[in-house]
């Protein structure tokens, strides 16, 4: 029942989204699972299908690799390389698609995406695997292994380690355009011209630490504490990316819901 509540809420505010960006003939959209999880898993595989039914468009949940084991120790730019060139592929995406993010073009909808880093890495669980991921978070995270095999290494952004997460940590801090004299006008260019980019934070988050990254907000350069909101970190007041110029033009939806990372969405 919770899930298929949180489930309906969530399709609820994406909806007009796709409706809207669809016009008469419907553009298709791709969901990105979170980690620890895989398409094949009811709750990405109910959540495409309602998102397509309701919508009427086509929905394609795209998978990398093995799913749950590929989604927590293959490095993140080597994740998006392959998302990258299975959209390519795909005919039925050559005329423009939305994408859903659980957890990452026309409209980019995010939901609870760690979009500024989270300053801690989620619980595997149990289970074998978790055993070996357990142990690859102890060790160094910024060191070149950690980086090489366990996937959120890549967003993880201890902020009184600012130093060490912009010279070694391998995705974020490129991807957000965080490094001085590394900054990508293309990313700017490209993020900038999306047409909606919908950020949606659950307000009882526990996984993303602070919850507010799913709106781009974070923690200031040094503290913990307090939490910047999104418009008032210096992604934004810098403009890296492009945000500040996407949210002046009206295309940042900032939307919150109810309930838990991914309101028991993942089962
Ligand atoms: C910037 O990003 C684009 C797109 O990924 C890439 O083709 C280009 O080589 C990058 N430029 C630099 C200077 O790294």
């Amino acid at each position: 029942m919770a899930m298929q509540r949180a489930a309906a809420a969530v399709v609820v505010v994406l909806l007009p989204l796709l409706v809207a960006a669809a016009g008469t003939s419907a553009l298709p959209f791709i969901v990105l699972h979170g980690i620890g999880d895989q398409c094949a898993n009811h709750g990405v595989a109910q959540f495409t299908k309602l998102l397509a039914e309701w919508s009427g468009s086509d929905g394609h949940c795209l998978e990398i690799g093995s799913g749950t084991w590929d989604s927590w120790v293959m490095p993140l730019q080597q994740q998006a390389d392959i998302i990258c060139n299975k959209v390519k592929e795909m005919e039925q995406l050559r005329s423009g698609y939305n994408i859903v993010g659980l957890s990452q073009v026309k409209n980019f909808i995010s939901l609870g995406g760690p979009h500024a880093g989270t300053a801690s890495v989620p619980l595997c669980g149990s289970g074998i695997f978790c055993i070996i991921v357990d142990a690859l978070i102890k060790l160094e995270i910024y060191s070149d292994y950690v980086q090489e095999h366990l996937a959120p290494s890549g967003y993880l952004k201890i902020p009184t380690d600012m130093a060490d997460y912009l010279k070694s940590c391998r995705f974020l801090p490129k991807l957000n355009n965080e490094i001085p004299d590394k900054r990508n006008a293309t990313y700017k260019e490209r993020f900038s011209s999306l047409e909606n980019l919908v950020l949606i934070m659950f307000q009882d988050d526990a996984v993303l630490i602070p919850r507010e990254t799913a709106w781009f907000g974070y923690y200031p350069d040094g503290a913990f504490d307090p939490v910047l909101p999104p418009r008032k970190t210096k992604l934004y007041e810098e403009d890296w990316i492009g945000l500040k110029t996407l949210d002046e033009a009206g295309r940042v939806k900032f939307v919150s819901v109810a309930g838990g990372h991914l309101g028991n969405l993942q089962r």
